[in-house]
């Protein structure tokens, strides 16, 4: 979709939440309890993005390779994902949130499929903060499902239709991309809506994760000259031009 020049707070901000199991094991504690801590920072950030404008908020929860963990963190994660949905569903209503489930759903039983239908059923109707909580997604599935969609309507393969065809396309590409817990990967994260994001590796472990860290990451991003391929040069035409339509 369209990406946005603007360079005052980010409409669309990404996180790859990561460093909870790390968070854990230094407090000699089961990896699980790092991703219960998880839910809290997330739960925080959510009310620090509407307290500063931010549009649109997506986060990775659960990718396709994380099925590759032990049976009991993966089982773990799904029980905290249903309990945290009927927990968090009825504030995040309250506070104008509009909740969507991206990833693959195929693999996921009935009840838990029905439970992530029903939160985006009752928070539909909400305006001031789009979160996108990727579950079971993959940069590489979402571009596979998307050219498979194309390919089963007949249409041509383009940029444009493969985009509209995305598991992100009722937001905008993501502005500032950021990544908790110090690694500096993607770890396949929207390796398609990403190609203009700015990048921040925060070392912070994800539940450690504050407003101070945020404002910090926002502050980086608004200090980056986003280029788009053109010149800084034509940039600073462009914003004269603007300018003086202004006056
Ligand atoms: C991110 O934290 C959450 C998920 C991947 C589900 P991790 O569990 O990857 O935490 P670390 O990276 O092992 O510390
Ligand atoms: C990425 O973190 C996935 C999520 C945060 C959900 P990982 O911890 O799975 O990534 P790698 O394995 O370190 O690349
Ligand atoms: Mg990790």
């Amino acid at each position: 979709m369209a990406q946005t020049s603007s360079t005052a707070v980010p409409h669309h901000i990404a996180i790859v939440m990561d460093g909870n199991g790390r968070w854990a094991t230094r407090r000699f504690l089961p990896r699980i309890a790092g991703h219960q801590q998880g839910v809290g920072a997330l739960n925080r950030c959510v009310q620090a993005c509407i307290a500063r404008g931010v549009g649109v908020l997506t986060v990775f929860a659960f990718s396709s390779e994380n099925w590759n963990r032990p049976p009991d963190e993966v089982s773990g994660l799904l029980e905290l994902l249903a309990l945290s949905l009927a927990r968090e569903v009825p504030s995040l209503k309250a506070n104008g949130v509009q909740l969507h489930f991206v990833g693959d759903r195929q693999r996921l039983s009935e009840k838990f499929k029905a439970g992530l239908t029903q939160a985006e059923q009752a928070t539909e109707g909400n305006q001031r903060l789009v979160l996108n909580v990727c579950f079971n997604y993959g940069g590489r599935w979402d571009i596979a499902q998307a050219a498979r969609k194309l390919m089963q309507e007949g249409s041509e393969i383009t940029e444009m239709a493969l985009d509209r065809a995305m598991a992100l396309a009722h937001v905008p590409d993501p502005d500032l991309l950021i990544r908790t817990g110090g690694e500096m990967r993607i770890s396949n994260f929207l390796l398609w809506q990403a190609a203009y994001a700015e990048l921040h590796f925060s070392d912070k472990l994800w539940p450690d994760f504050d407003d101070a860290a945020l404002d910090a990451a926002i502050e980086v991003y608004r200090n980056r000259e986003r280029r788009f391929g053109q010149t800084s040069e034509q940039l600073g035409a462009d914003s004269k031009k603007t300018a003086m339509k202004a006056a």
